[in-house]
């Protein structure tokens, strides 16, 4: 099986993403190969300890590692201080200390939570990610995102804070919900229109095979993890570039808030929002139609959705404005000029209410 790699430049704190069928089995070698040593805590839910479990543990074991199990339970809702704490607890029973590592060991939800209990145990221990999902595999467990929801809003909680490696087995997707690849294929998609002409059009020939896990997958998981790593690598702190990766996120997050949390999965609101933002570039001038209609087209053929359901566009104004990026009633946006090519630029009110009502017009016919 061919091994990839990517690293992750950000000096004395650098680390590598290695992305390999199978990997799962070789991660305790791999952890003690970093230098570690004594016990190291898993971090899981029952659901992927349950399928992943005892292989992660066998290959602690073998490495001559001792394996402490920390089972929080499964689901966004569960990512939560509350939760945090009983990982605090169970470290301290454990008497895990200073250099023992966490590993999690899941998707998206154990990998920023479990790395913000990392960042906040001891005033921090070393953590590696093995995420699980498509979403975390290509996204959340790069560049150091830690934290957790509040029961005002999502991810308000929260460290940069960056793990020492991630280790990727894309064999684990075999398990996963076929909605939940497609929500993480949204984020592949993302990579191409923010970063990458030739990858978007790799996504455009090989789209029903990654559906279907093919080999073509490791490709998608590797470029993907390259670009974040590469704009991570220029702005761990998202001072400014590092916000492209919200491309398509505001219209999202709008989405996923007035459709209901749960309606939509993450990346299947993002896909909308991505479609929008283009469409948005279109009607500010910025690029042509031709560009939604291509994102659209991509996003298609991966069963994501692109069209927005009905919502009235002043809900749209109304959810959009609480959000974190507004400044001086402007937001600022991730705007296409190309396949590959984006822009951030502040869009003012009235020219954002006059794209929300032209496009729901437009709907309608
Ligand atoms: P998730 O972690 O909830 O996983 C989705 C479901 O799949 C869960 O039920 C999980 O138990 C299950 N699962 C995981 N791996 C599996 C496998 N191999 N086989 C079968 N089932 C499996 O969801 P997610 O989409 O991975 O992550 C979403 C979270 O990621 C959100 O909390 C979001 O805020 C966060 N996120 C963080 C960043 C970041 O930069 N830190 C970026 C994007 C998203
Ligand atoms: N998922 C966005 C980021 O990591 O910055």
């Amino acid at each position: 099986m061919k091994t990839r790699t990517v690293n992750v430049a950000l000096g004395g704190r650098s680390y590598a993403i290695t992305i390999k069928r199978g990997l799962l089995d070789e991660t305790g070698p791999l952890i003690k190969a970093l230098g570690f040593k004594g016990r190291a805590a898993i971090v899981s839910n029952p659901v992927v300890f349950g399928l992943y479990g005892e292989r992660a543990i066998k290959g602690l074991k073998e490495a001559g590692l001792e394996a402490v199990t920390i089972i929080v339970p499964d689901g966004e809702g569960h990512k939560s201080l509350k939760e945090v704490s009983s990982i605090y607890d169970a470290l301290i029973e454990h008497k895990m200390e200073r250099s023992s590592p966490i590993i999690a060991l899941g998707g998206g939800v154990i990998g920023d939570m479990a790395g913000f209990a990392a960042a906040t145990f001891l005033r921090g221990v070393p953590y590696i990610q093995v995420p699980t999902t498509l979403l975390s595999q290509v996204d959340s467990s790069v560049g150091g995102k830690t934290g957790v929801n509040h029961p005002k809003g999502k991810n308000l909680i929260g460290a940069f804070y960056q793990p020492r490696a991630v280790f990727i087995d894309p064999e684990v997707l075999k398990t996963l919900d076929a909605r939940e690849v497609r929500a993480g294929m949204a984020e592949v998609v993302k990579y191409g229109v923010i970063r990458d002409k030739g990858f978007f059009e790799f996504l455009e020939r090989t789209s029903g095979k990654l559906l279907g896990l093919g080999a073509e997958i490791e490709e998608a998981i590797e470029r993907s993890c390259r670009i974040k790593a590469q704009i991570v690598g220029k702005d761990e702190t998202e001072a400014g570039l590092r916000s492209i990766l919200n491309f398509g996120h505001t219209f999202g997050h709008a989405i996923e808030a007035l459709a209901g949390y749960g309606s939509y999965r993450h990346g299947e609101a993002v896909s909308i929002g991505m479609v929008m933002a283009a469409n948005l570039s279109a009607s500010l001038g910025l690029c042509g139609l031709s560009i939604g209609e291509r994102v659209k087209g991509l996003l298609d053929s991966m069963g994501l959705p692109a069209d927005p359901p009905q919502i009235p566009p002043e809900s749209f104004m109304e959810s959009m404005m609480l959000d974190k990026k507004v400044k001086g009633g402007r937001i600022r946006f991730v705007l296409t000029e190309d396949i590959g090519k984006v822009m951030l630029k502040e869009v003012k009110e009235e020219e954002l209410r006059a794209f929300l009502e032209g496009f729901g017009a437009k709907r309608k016919t």
